[in-house]
């Protein structure tokens, strides 16, 4: 049987930067926690685990000896405000683009107009995005009908939550250009997903079964397996090795592998090496 893994299976550039930075911080800095799990793979924040990095729902969690790694994700201008002021060591481990989506929604904010976000309101990024606007007068939307209940008349300024697809973004801005006074747009997108989408819906177009490997709490894994099974029908999505069942590779001649941007790469090994066995 033909095994087909994605060439851009696994860790994103800012998941990977995130993770080597908390176990590097883990072996020289001491005691560590993370404000929510650092990534959406359980097996992962469980290793990390092992090495000291606990992880604490809020800043008055957190006991006063421990260094704080913050996620890719990044968090809420309160938040980081509430640890500058207990002074905790910081480890600010935000993917540089998460960043760059604060930043402008910050300028934008700062300059008087008003701040549109594209995203999923309730993803921790997008509430990120939201606090650092620093304007009463943010709205996120999550597509063309949410954008149709922003007010018209008013200056706006549009940034984007990271995993965002172009299109959607695309199509906010110009249901926003007809009916505001200006509007200041900054594509803060990151291809990412999209290179791991088109990859996905390709290999799924080309093969019998498909496996989508990544935490089942993964929105961008469940997303990346919703789309390979529109494609291959044969889809299955799994955490581990472990969760294959022989089944379903009966009568495959081909077998796709693609991993969400949260999923170690030892555990897409593991899975390679299973399928390997199975198919000997
Ligand atoms: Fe960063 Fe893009 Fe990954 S924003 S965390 S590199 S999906």
């Amino acid at each position: 049987m033909n095994i087909v893994l994605a060439r851009s299976a696994g860790f994103c550039f800012g998941v990977k930067r995130a993770v080597n930075m908390a176990f590097a911080a883990a072996e020289q800095a001491g005691p560590i926690c993370s404000l929510g799990p650092l990534i959406h793979s359980p097996q992962l924040v469980e290793r990390l685990q092992g090495e000291g990095v606990r992880v604490v729902a809020s800043v008055a969690e957190m006991t006063g000896d421990e260094t704080v790694i913050i996620r890719s994700h990044g968090i809420r201008r309160e938040e980081e405000q509430q640890l500058r002021q207990r002074q905790l060591p910081l480890v600010d481990a935000t993917c540089p683009f998460v960043k760059k989506a604060q930043e402008y929604a910050g300028l934008l904010g700062e300059q008087g107009y008003t701040v549109v976000i594209v995203g999923e309101q309730e993803h921790p990024e997008v509430q990120g995005i939201v606090s650092y606007a620093c304007s009463d007068s943010v709205y996120v939307v999550a597509d063309v009908a949410g954008a149709r209940q922003v007010p018209s008349g008013l200056r706006l300024g549009l940034v984007a939550q990271t995993t965002q697809a172009y299109e959607n973004f695309r199509a906010i801005a110009m249901e926003l250009l007809g009916r505001c006074k200006e509007l200041r747009v900054f594509n803060t997108i990151c291809d990412a997903t999209a290179v791991r989408q088109n990859e996905a819906s390709e290999l799924a177009a080309s093969v019998d079964r498909m496996l989508v490997i990544g935490g089942h709490n993964s929105a961008n894994t469940n997303r990346l397996a919703r789309i390979c099974s529109d494609i291959q029908p044969r889809t299955f999505h799994i955490e581990t090795a472990s969760e294959i069942d022989p089944a379903w590779l009966v009568g495959a001649a081909s077998v796709g592998i693609t991993a969400g941007a949260s999923t170690p790469e030892w555990i897409i090994r593991e899975v390679v090496e299973k399928l390997q066995q199975l198919t000997k």
